[in-house]
């Protein structure tokens, strides 16, 4: 069991008034929620409180406000308002987060209520981790739940501050996400196969690094993998690359090596001569990328080499698109591999972002074992980095 934090499952919450973080950062088109997947996973341990006769305050960021006060299309309202859709429960919300009526509000919340406060970054100082604010919100309850794994590597004050003064303790969702998570990288069922995609190695070094340290194979696609083409002496024509990044990734492929990693690059790739909806892809092999051409997908050589060495994981840990996935024409490498991985018997982990947004356009979101519903706080955990937020919870 990775998860040493006490849970609500741990404490008293009868008749308790409960301040619970969630991570309602959700997509909004015209004020209304156009994936309500955050909503949907906060939902066990609201349920769980509101059975065990606990009064439930929730708050939440949504989006980067400015932070001078209220901006319409950030309202929290359209997510109180799913919350109440899909749980058939009486959802109150109101516009306040700081001031003396969302006090007065929280203050009349009787067991088995739900408030749902407004956005609590139109106040500069939850940023900041503000003291004055971290004393308002642990007046508002008796027990601090923090449920928003998305935001728990923020040290913020709806985040981390109220835990210093009320018990802290966390909900089902971040539990298991950080179980999950780090369990993965501590007891993998062997073989395990990571597969790291994206843009840049320089935002996942700290991930691409660890999985050396643990998996047996790591497979890289997307715009990183010509950084790691130059270190191997490749030319890449015009594709993205990391100048600065490739001494480095030439260090990783030694490492890899002393350590048994296996790492797999492509072999081929799709390139177009712009980067457009309009461009047209070409099949390469990856010594022979022209000098006025870039790379957008991984190419069917590379598919068939990928899916066979995910075909045999027993654990599969993904992270990031293989190529444009956005572009039909170069989706095809995100598509095959996302659907071996689907396929697979293997537990299968997902890790946040962009390959959570490429298994829902391809439908495949029930075939996989876990998809982590944060992206940044997903990385920090698989660089092996503490979240402050888990961090400043009572021990078990
Ligand atoms: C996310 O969407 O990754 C989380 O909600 C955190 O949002 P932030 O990056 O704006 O802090």
């Amino acid at each position: 069991m990775a998860f040493t934090k006490k849970t609500v499952r741990d404490i008293d919450v009868d008749g308790k008034k409960i301040l619970m973080r969630v991570d309602f950062n959700v997509p909004l088109k015209d004020g209304v929620v156009t994936d309500d997947t955050r909503v949907r996973a906060a939902i066990p341990t609201i349920k769980y409180l509101k059975e065990h006769n606990a009064g439930i305050i929730l708050m939440s960021h949504l989006g980067r406000p400015k932070g001078d006060g209220f901006e319409p299309e950030l309202s929290l309202r359209p997510a109180a308002e799913k919350l109440a859709e899909l749980t058939g429960y009486d959802v109150k919300f109101i516009e306040h987060t700081y001031d003396e009526e969302a006090a007065e509000a929280c203050a009349a919340v009787k067991p088995g209520d739900i408030l749902v406060l407004e956005n609590v970054r139109f106040l500069k100082a939850e940023k900041k981790n503000d003291p004055e604010v971290a004393k308002k919100f642990a007046s508002y309850a008796d027990i601090f739940v923090l449920d928003a794994f998305g935001t728990a590597h923020r040290a913020q004050g709806s985040v981390v501050g109220a835990a210093e003064y009320i018990p802290a303790v966390a909900g089902f969702l971040l539990e298991k996400e950080v179980d999950t998570l780090t369990s993965i990288f501590a007891e993998p069922e062997r073989p395990f196969v990571a597969v790291v995609g994206g843009s840049k190695v320089s935002s996942k070094i700290g991930v691409l690094e660890n999985l050396i340290e643990s998996a047996d194979t790591l497979i890289i696609g997307g715009g990183m993998a010509y950084t790691f083409f130059l270190a191997k002496g490749y030319g890449v024509g015009t594709s993205l690359k990391e100048e600065d990044w490739i001494e480095r990734a030439g260090e990783m492929l030694k490492k890899a090596e002393e350590k048994g990693c296996k790492i797999l690059l492509p072999i081929d790739n799709v390139v177009a001569d712009h980067f457009g909806e309009d461009a047209e892809g070409t099949v390469v092999a990856s010594d022979a990328i022209p000098d006025n051409m870039m790379g957008m997908d991984i190419g069917p050589k590379t598919i068939e080499l990928y899916c066979d060495a995910v075909k045999k994981a027993a654990t599969v840990f993904w992270n990031g698109p293989m190529g444009v996935f956005e572009f039909d024409q170069f989706a095809k490498g995100t598509e095959a591999v996302a659907r071996a991985i689907g396929a697979s018997d293997c537990t299968s982990i997902i890790g946040g972002g962009d390959s959570v947004a490429a298994i829902n356009k391809f439908g495949l979101a029930d075939q996989m074992s876990w998809i982590s519903t944060g992206g940044g706080a997903s990385m920090e955990l698989v660089e092996g980095k503490a979240l402050p937020g888990v961090e400043a919870l009572l021990d078990a």
